[in-house]
């Protein structure tokens, strides 16, 4: 059995087959509770250290409206980052108070602002040109603008989101320009912003990052001659997807941040901007499995295990090359081990959950557990060969709830005349 927080439940196979039994498989399974202990965690460690701050959920890495209640429930001063009127509406039906939250677009349609400024949410923008065509819309009295700072982080070349090769941000070389703009147009009050990668777990790659921005900030404020009110460092906080991995540590990485604040705006906290953090893999990654079952077994070139969740799923593995420890479900011999391309149903040969897997024999008719599902799982699933996307459901203890249903095909052609 792996060592994950979730190895109690993942333990309880007569529980597991019933949930199986009753919403069919695939099935995304989250835990209510390692949800809590998450949002816990991460609030009790930037608590430490800033007294001003603010915490967004990036709703793009689970936007299942339970899930996103379930974290407010155990923190009420949650925020939301939101990149999509879809996840705007995500967030509103969850409970949050749209002024707590921010929507950060790239290369927004007029439709997309003109919902983002309904809304009431903070606007975050990512050039020049997204506030003139903001500007056509209206001006609010606070915004921010995304910084690029030349580099970037990130476990694999497709989520690098800073460097020459990003669409996203402004240069660190052009940034001041965008507020000069704003402010002469009648933006009052500024933030500003900075999201450089994704999936990281070392302490350290965030100060670098961190300093790079309060550089940025410094040059902004002197020519504005005005504060900024917040310094969003975005996140990209990892999480140990494999065995040997070791979780980040967010006091260290809040103590280290705490250093550079003190460093740029001195010693008296009271006037630092608001440190805002916009996490999303580190709140809900592990707090889900996909419970698949597998649907045929086959001894090729390779030996394949094909299960009934694949890359329409989970995406991650077929389009960065992600690792995702996947887990037998009942009985397991340790000592019955075989090296196994674990795939799906897809028509693709780029269609695998993992390459070369050590597992005990695995049958046809068993269930696995795909771990650490719970961020950039379901979001990302789609309908590739017309498969109709998984149920979700949420476990409270015994208890299980059913937070998404499965979808039908009949759903897949609600639009169509037919
Ligand atoms: N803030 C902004 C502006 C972002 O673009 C993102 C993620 C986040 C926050 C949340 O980052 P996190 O806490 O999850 O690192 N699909 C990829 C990840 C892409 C993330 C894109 N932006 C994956 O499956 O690994």
């Amino acid at each position: 059995m792996i060592n994950h927080p979730l190895s109690n439940l993942l333990s309880q196979t007569k529980f597991l087959e019933n949930i199986a039994e009753q919403h069919g498989t695939p099935t995304y399974v989250y835990s209510k509770r390692r949800l809590e202990e998450n949002i816990s965690r991460l609030s009790s460690a930037i608590s430490q250290s800033f007294t001003k701050h603010q915490i967004y959920y990036a709703v793009k890495a689970n936007s299942n409206i339970q899930i996103i209640r379930t974290l407010k429930n155990e923190f009420n001063d949650l925020g939301c980052d939101c990149s999509s009127p879809g996840e705007l509406f995500a967030a509103s039906k969850a409970g949050l108070n749209m002024s707590d939250c921010v929507y950060t677009g790239n290369y927004e349609s007029l439709e997309d602002l003109q919902i983002a400024y309904d809304s009431g949410a903070e606007i975050n923008l990512d050039d020049l040109n997204s506030f003139k065509r903001l500007k056509t819309i209206g001006i609010p009295d606070y915004i921010s603008f995304r910084l690029n700072p030349g580099k970037g982080h990130g476990q694999f070349k497709g989520i690098i989101t800073g460097g020459k090769n990003s669409k996203f941000g402004i240069p660190k070389e052009t940034i001041v320009e965008a507020y000069n703009v704003a402010k002469s147009s009648g933006v009052k009050k500024f933030g500003l912003q900075c999201h450089a990668g994704s999936s990281t777990l070392d302490a350290k790659t965030f100060s670098d990052i961190t300093k790079q921005i309060l550089k940025s900030a410094r040059e902004i404020e002197d020519n504005l001659g005005q504060k900024l009110e917040k310094i969003s460092i975005g996140s990209g906080f990892g999480i140990p997807y494999r065995d040997e991995e070791e979780p980040l540590d967010l006091e260290q990485l809040f103590q280290n941040t705490k250093r550079t604040f003190k460093d740029f705006y001195g010693e008296d906290n009271s006037s630092w901007p608001t440190l805002c953090i916009e996490p999303g893999r580190i709140l809900v990654a592990d707090t889900g499995f996909i419970l698949t079952r597998v649907t045929g077994i086959k001894s090729s070139y390779k030996e394949f295990v094909g299960l009934d969740a694949g890359m329409e799923t989970l995406m991650r593995p077929a389009l960065y090359g992600a690792f995702h420890r996947v887990q037998k479900i009942g009985h397991i011999d340790e000592n019955d081990t075989i090296i196994y391309d674990i795939t799906g149903r897809i028509c693709e040969n780029t269609d695998r959950i993992s390459e070369g897997y050590k597992m005990p024999e695995m049958k046809e008719g068993e269930l696995c557990a795909i771990m650490d599902s719970g961020a950039y799982g379901y979001s990302m699933s789609h309908n590739f060969n017309t498969r109709p996307r998984s149920s979700e459901v949420l476990v409270d203890e015994e208890e299980v709830s059913l937070i998404r249903k499965r979808e039908t095909i009949e759903e897949l052609f609600r639009g169509c005349d037919v």
